[in-house]
């Protein structure tokens, strides 16, 4: 069910037209193998969350072929630049402010304001990149609470029969995932050590600081400056108060001032490709139309359930 496809022109032209066919395709980059799909396709980027079996939604590294696409999607300052000069392609992500015109669906940054790009220096990858033609979100591609994968074999013990294809390129050379350095602060700051070393970074771009976190691997599912809506929600909703729009789930029509649904189909990846638009959108319509809160649908847990339950959850914490 899972292809695997060689490192050829054949293989990559195959890879290439499954993400740009919306599935979900596994690939090596010079530092683990990635888990690709169109970053524009918010229920291609879904496929991803549920190969992973993953119970959050993480926002994920868009990869390019160049800096050049990339920082059409993010404002990238001169600090940017310079580092893209001197490592990309390469093991380095870089965290920018997102622009307001770029197509990226919003689960694959999380309902972030800003997005993660890297232009990997695997030239399978690149080529692969290049010919889908389209910014590519890719995790590590393991099962959720695994180890990123190094081999092909890697990603076909823990993911066949969950993913499209698999593209081998034997081992990768560096193993350790991608340095991510945060630029939207005003010291570039370490989110994640990885390849490129902080005192490269910093013979380039002067100080970098450590993130608070940057010992272990970030949960940005509790980051503060991850998105929640100005609103109350209301979990596991019968039916909206008086004062409350709707975010619903499922064919049930309910009247409210204000509603969204996720999935009148109750489908949860599609429910999951749209929950950061619509929470979004429904918040900002909530305020506009003066109600007091949000209620929410009760979503089924199983499948990727979990992880849009689990972001509602977030959104509805006390803050
Ligand atoms: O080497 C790598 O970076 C590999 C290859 C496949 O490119 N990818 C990778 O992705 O390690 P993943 O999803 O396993 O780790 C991405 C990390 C996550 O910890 C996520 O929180 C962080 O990047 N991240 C993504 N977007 C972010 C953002 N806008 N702000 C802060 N952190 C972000
Ligand atoms: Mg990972």
């Amino acid at each position: 069910m899972t292809e695997i496809l060689r490192d050829d022109a054949d293989g990559i032209a195959r890879a290439a037209l499954l993400l740009r066919t919306g599935h979900v395709v596994a690939f090596a980059t010079e530092t683990v193998y990635g888990l690709g799909a169109d970053a524009t396709d918010g229920d291609a980027v879904a496929g991803i969350y549920a190969a992973k079996g993953r119970p959050q939604f993480n926002p994920l590294i868009c990869h390019f072929p160049d800096a050049a696409r990339a920082f059409v999607h993010v404002i990238a300052d001169e600090r940017a630049w310079r580092l893209a000069e001197a490592f990309w392609p390469g093991p380095l992500t870089l965290v920018l402010p997102r622009r307001a015109e770029s197509r990226v669906s919003s689960l694959a940054a999380a309902g972030l304001a800003s997005l993660a790009v890297r232009v990997p220096g695997h030239a399978t990858a690149r080529a692969v990149i290049e010919a889908a033609g389209v910014p590519i979100a890719a995790p590590s591609a393991n099962r959720s609470g695994r180890l990123s994968p190094t081999r092909a074999a890697h990603v076909h013990g823990d993911l066949a029969g969950r993913i499209a294809a698999v593209l081998d390129s034997g081992p990768t050379s560096v193993g350790v995932e991608s340095t991510i350095v945060d630029l939207t602060t005003e010291t570039a700051t370490i989110l994640r050590p990885g390849g490129v070393a902080r005192e490269a970074l910093e013979a380039v771009i002067g100080p970098v600081a450590w993130g608070a976190d940057a010992g272990r691997i970030i949960a940005p599912g509790m980051m503060r400056s991850h998105y929640a809506p100005s609103l109350p929600i209301r979990l596991d909703a019968v039916a909206p108060g008086e004062r409350e729009s709707w975010l619903g789930f499922g064919p049930a029509v309910v009247t409210a001032p204000v509603a969204v649904n996720l999935s009148a189909a109750g489908d949860l990846r599609e429910a999951a490709a749209h929950l950061f638009e619509a929470l979004h959108r429904l918040d900002a319509a909530s305020v506009a139309a003066g109600l007091a809160g949000i209620a929410a649908a009760p979503v089924p847990h199983e499948g990727l359930g979990a992880a849009i339950n689990d972001r509602l959850r977030r959104a509805a914490a006390p803050r």
